[in-house]
C-alpha cells in the first residue's frame, strides 16, 4: 500500500519534505549519512547501493564528493524524478536509477561496499527479508547505514492517532485548513492509509546482529518541544526552539528522538 502512495505523491513528498523546507529532520538525517559515508570509504574505490532511493537528492550529494552507484525504488514516478535529476544536475554518469523492490532486487551478490536504506525498513512488512537481500548484496565487511523510527520517540509518540484521523477526507479538510489559516504552513496533509512500523531500537540492533551485522554507529534525531502535529506551535512561535534541541543527542534523553540512524558492517 506504501508503494502506491510514494508513487502518487513522489513530487509531493520531494517538495513537502525537502525542497520547501531547508530545515527539515530529514536533511539532518541525509547530512548524517553523508559524513557517515565519507568517514568509512573513499570516493572512487566504493559501490553504493541506496534503496527506497527517492527523488535522488541523497545521490546528489554523494555524487558531488565522487561518490557513485545505484538506487532501486519501487515507484516508477519517485525513479523518473531520481533520473531527471541526475541529468539536470550532472551526476548520471555516476548513479543509475531503476524501479525495483528492496527485498528482492536482481541485482548481484556481492557487489556493493555500502547500502542506504533511510525512510524505508517501517514501510517493509517485517525486518527479515531485507536485513537478508542487503546481506546478500553486500561485500564482505561491507557496510549497511539505515535509519529505524523509534517506538519510545516523543515527537512521533502522537503519529498512530494521527494515522487513524488522517483515514477520514473530513478530517484531512479540517487539518489542512487550520494549518494553512491559523499556521500559514504551505505542507498540506495527506490521507494515509497505513500504518508506518516503529522500532524498539535495541530489539531491532540485536535482530540485525542475528541477520549477520555488527553495530557500528547509532544516533537519535529528531527532537521536538511538543509532539507532532503540535509542534506547529513552535514553528510559529519561538522559531528555532526545535533545532536547538539537537544537543539532546548526546544526553541520556537520546532515547525519546523519533528516529535512530544506525551503521552497521556485515560480520
Ligand atoms: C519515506 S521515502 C524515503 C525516500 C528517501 N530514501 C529519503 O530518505 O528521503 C520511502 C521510499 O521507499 C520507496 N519504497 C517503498 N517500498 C519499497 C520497496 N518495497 N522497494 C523499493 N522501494 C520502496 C518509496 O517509493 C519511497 O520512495
Amino acid at each position: 500500500m506504501s508503494e502506491k502512495y510514494f508513487d502518487k505523491n513522489a513530487q509531493k513528498y520531494t517538495e513537502d519534505y525537502y525542497l520547501s523546507q531547508i530545515r527539515h529532520p530529514k536533511w539532518q538525517r541525509q547530512k548524517t549519512i553523508e559524513k557517515l559515508v565519507k568517514k568509512f570509504f573513499k570516493s572512487s574505490s566504493c559501490k553504493i547501493l541506496n534503496l527506497g532511493c527517492g527523488p535522488g537528492l541523497l545521490e546528489e550529494d554523494l555524487s558531488s564528493f565522487g561518490f557513485f552507484g545505484i538506487g532501486i525504488d519501487s515507484s516508477p514516478a519517485m525513479i523518473n524524478l531520481a533520473k531527471n535529476r541526475s541529468l539536470e544536475k550532472n551526476f548520471s554518469d555516476k548513479w543509475q536509477f531503476f524501479v525495483g523492490d528492496c527485498e528482492k532486487t536482481k541485482l548481484n551478490s556481492g557487489e556493493f561496499d555500502c547500502v542506504i536504506a533511510s525512510g524505508l525498513i517501517e514501510y517493509m512488512p517485517s525486518d527479515e527479508k531485507l536485513l537478508k537481500e542487503v546481506k546478500r548484496l553486500l561485500k564482505d565487511d561491507g557496510i549497511l547505514i539505515l535509519n529505524i523510527t523509534n517506538l519510545f520517540g516523543w515527537s512521533t509518540c502522537l503519529n498512530r492517532i494521527g494515522h487513524y484521523l488522517k483515514k477520514s477526507n473530513k478530517i484531512v479538510s479540517i487539518a489542512n485548513f487550520i494549518k494553512k489559516e491559523f499556521f500559514k504552513e504551505k505542507v498540506t496533509v495527506n490521507k494515509l492509509n497505513f500504518n508506518p512500523r516503529k522500532h524498539f531500537p535495541a530489539l531491532f540492533i540485536r535482530r540485525a546482529n542475528i541477520n549477520g551485522f555488527e553495530l557500528l554507529f547509532s544516533e537519535y534525531q529528531g527532537f521536538t518541544v511538543l509532539p507532532s502535529p503540535l509542534d506547529l506551535i513552535f514553528n510559529v512561535i519561538p522559531g528555532d526552539l526545535n533545532n536547538k534541541l539537537d544537543f539532546l543527542k548526546k544526553t541520556p534523553l537520546k532515547f525519546i528522538g523519533a528516529s535512530n540512524l544506525l551503521a552497521m558492517r556485515k560480520k
